[in-house]
């Protein structure tokens, strides 16, 4: 068995496409709402038995590979990494040229992030340890998230990590100055090279002397680090109390939460994502049992992070530093959520607005917090009127529109028009002048609000979605008919000429399934499969297709509807055909008319005729 075979067959399709969308058992498949393009309806099949997916809609399909290559954006090698952690198999590293750059940076800081881990238990990261002890954290905590410190100035040196990443390869050959900079690990010196001397480096180290938070990805990769200023630098320290990665080949802050690999899980069993500013609060909450918090690194929520979200649940509760209103609308990706209809909550802390407090301080507080957190609307109308005077002719109407442009970003109408509504009732006004108010408002945001909702992001934007014609999807059905029912391919087949199937595909499919079902009197999915294999990729991937296709549409068919089915599908097929021969003698006919060819042109004229009758 090769390595991937082995990591197929521990993995269960099912399981790893549900830690992207919700999955709903239909028949012997599951069902989802495609996650490679828009719909309502869902026509994205997945077989467990057969380990496979497709989506009728996109025309995508594959096995677990290419869902989590899709889904990704990963080349093989990056998704076989991804999945061999899931499936607990250890990959044999044979081929490290092979092993992609992007599995490179990888390794290179998953061992920045033991060196960082390991530092903190040396005398070295006595004082780190020592602070983080003392904010409460357990070590049972500061080891499950890893939490590290790194070596500089004053007690260590500049390069420290650099040194020791030269030195050690993770696996195969040595990493190059390049891939460690790209990993966002060190800087290039200003003036390097030149007059540097022999064994001296060009680079520095990134982080040096701060406290390290490493961030995972959803698929617990490390993929960045955010540093914290040591407790004694703190009201010295120039670059800021926290600093960052840089985006890199594989860390794009505006596509990660962080703790989201910890939170996924709890997120989707309570329904519900807490979203917390920083990782000491996100920390804290775990540690006190709110294991559905993420943070967003103190940035506004983008529509990356909201997409990601909604891979686990609906339900958003923000927990930020709130105090104006006005800031809020701007700067907290609420609008992001609202548009993408998330159903947000605002979480309010009565006491100490930092999570990570109020959870040491009071935490039944925070409890309370979390359990009576507001609809946003709602927090954000009672802020807004909060501070105004509703008799005030002036301050109804800032009140009217704040919450209009607040209302411009909801996608739901349900919910913009209780809002209308809630707002008519508070400054009086005419309901229908606000309703229009409003649709001019959307009128002028919709478009970019619309697009930012349905936007599939960059990686899994469908490369063209083809919609097939009634023809080609005849064709398809026919095929997933007798795939489903092969004891009525001879009945087709007798029946319908393979010319007719439209698609060359079709044709080439077609023939060779009646071959194969000749010689072997029966269809054995598997070993039709290897027969196909050995010729075209497509076909296989055509089979797939066919068999989801077959399981989904005629799933409780009994033979005498499936005849009845063949029958008309046969019969419109060959209509088809016959208007295209048509369309195709008439042209003839024109052209043998111009140039008064009258032999050919009666000749074509008799076959119209009989054709026409037909
Ligand atoms: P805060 O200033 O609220 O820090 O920034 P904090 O999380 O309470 O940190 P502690 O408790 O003092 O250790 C919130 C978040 O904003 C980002 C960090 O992600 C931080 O967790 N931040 C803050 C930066 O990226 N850079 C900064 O200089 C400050
Ligand atoms: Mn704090």
């Amino acid at each position: 068995m090769s390595q991937s075979e082995e990591i197929k067959s521990k993995l269960d399709i099912v399981e790893i496409i549900r830690e992207y969308v919700p999955v709903k058992a239909v028949g012997v498949n599951f069902q989802a709402l495609c996650p490679f393009h828009n719909e309502k309806t869902p026509s994205f099949v997945i077989s467990p038995e057969k380990q496979i997916w497709h989506c009728f809609g996109c025309g995508r399909g594959g096995d677990v590979f290419s869902f989590v290559m899709e889904k990704e954006g990963l080349g093989f090698m990056e998704a076989l990494r991804l999945l061999a952690s899931k499936a607990g198999v250890v990959l044999k590293n044979e081929n490290p040229e092979a092993y992609s750059q992007r599995n490179r940076l990888l390794d290179i800081l998953e061992l920045a992030g033991k060196y960082y881990a390991y530092i903190l238990t040396t005398p070295a990261g006595q004082n780190a340890k020592n602070y983080l002890l003392q904010r409460g954290l357990t070590e049972e905590i500061i080891a499950a998230w890893q939490l590290g410190v790194s070596p500089g100035p004053p007690t260590g040196g500049w390069g420290e990590l650099y040194k020791f990443l030269k030195q050690r390869p993770l696996s195969g050959r040595k990493y190059t100055d390049e891939e460690i900079f790209s990993a966002g690990l060190i800087i290039k010196k200003e003036r390097a090279s030149e007059t540097a001397a022999p064994g001296r480096s060009d680079y520095y180290d990134r982080f040096r002397d701060r406290i390290m938070f490493p961030i995972f990805d959803v698929n617990n990769n490390l993929i960045a680090f955010t540093a914290r200023v040591s407790p004694e630098k703190e009201k010295t320290e120039k670059l800021g109390k926290y600093i960052n990665s840089p985006q890199t080949a594989v860390y794009d802050k505006s596509r990660t939460l962080f703790a989201l690999n910890k939170a996924k899980n709890a997120i989707r069993e309570k329904d519900l994502a807490i979203v917390v500013e920083g990782q000491m609060d996100a920390i804290s909450c775990h540690q006190h049992g709110f294991e559905n918090t993420v943070a967003s690194s103190g940035t506004a929520l983008t529509v990356e992070q909201v997409t990601l979200l909604k891979r686990f649940t609906n339900n958003v509760a923000l927990l930020f530093d709130m105090d104006d209103a006005g800031q809020l609308a701007a700067d907290r990706g609420i609008k992001e959520c609202l548009a993408q209809e998330v159903n947000l909550k605002i979480i309010v802390l009565s006491v100490g607005k930092d999570p990570d407090e109020c959870l040491k301080n009071n935490p039944e507080d925070f409890k309370k917090a979390v359990v009576e957190a507001k609809p946003m609307l709602e927090y954000y109308f009672t802020k807004i009127t909060a501070g105004l005077n509703l008799d005030e002719v002036a301050d109804r109407r800032l009140a009217e529109e704040k919450m209009l442009a607040m209302l411009a970003a909801v996608n739901n109408h349900i919910e913009r028009s209780y809002w209308l509504t809630r707002l008519n009732e508070e400054i009086g006004t005419n309901e229908k002048e606000l309703r229009e108010k409003l649709a001019l408002l959307t009128a002028k945001k919709g478009p970019r609000n619309a697009s930012a909702a349905a936007a599939p992001t960059e990686k899994t934007a469908p490369s063209a979605v083809r919609r097939p014609g009634r023809e080609e999807k005849l064709a398809e059905l026919l095929l997933a008919l007798l795939i489903r029912f092969p004891e009525f391919i001879n009945y087709g087949a007798g029946n319908l000429e393979p010319q007719y199937l439209s698609d060359p595909g079709f044709v080439r499919f077609y023939n060779q399934l009646i071959i194969y079902y000749n010689k072997s009197a029966s269809l054995d999915y598997a070993d039709f499969r290897l027969s196909l294999a050995t010729d075209q990729a497509e076909d296989t991937k055509l089979l797939d297709k066919l068999i989801l296709l077959g399981e989904k549409d005629f799933y409780s068919y009994e033979s005498g509807q499936v005849k009845t089915e063949i029958i008309n599908i046969i019969s419109e097929l060959k209509k088809y055909g016959k208007q295209k021969k048509i369309k195709k003698l008439q042209k003839q006919l024109q052209s043998a008319e111009a140039s008064g060819r009258t032999e050919e042109l009666n000749a074509l004229m008799d076959e119209l005729n009989v054709l026409t009758k037909e």
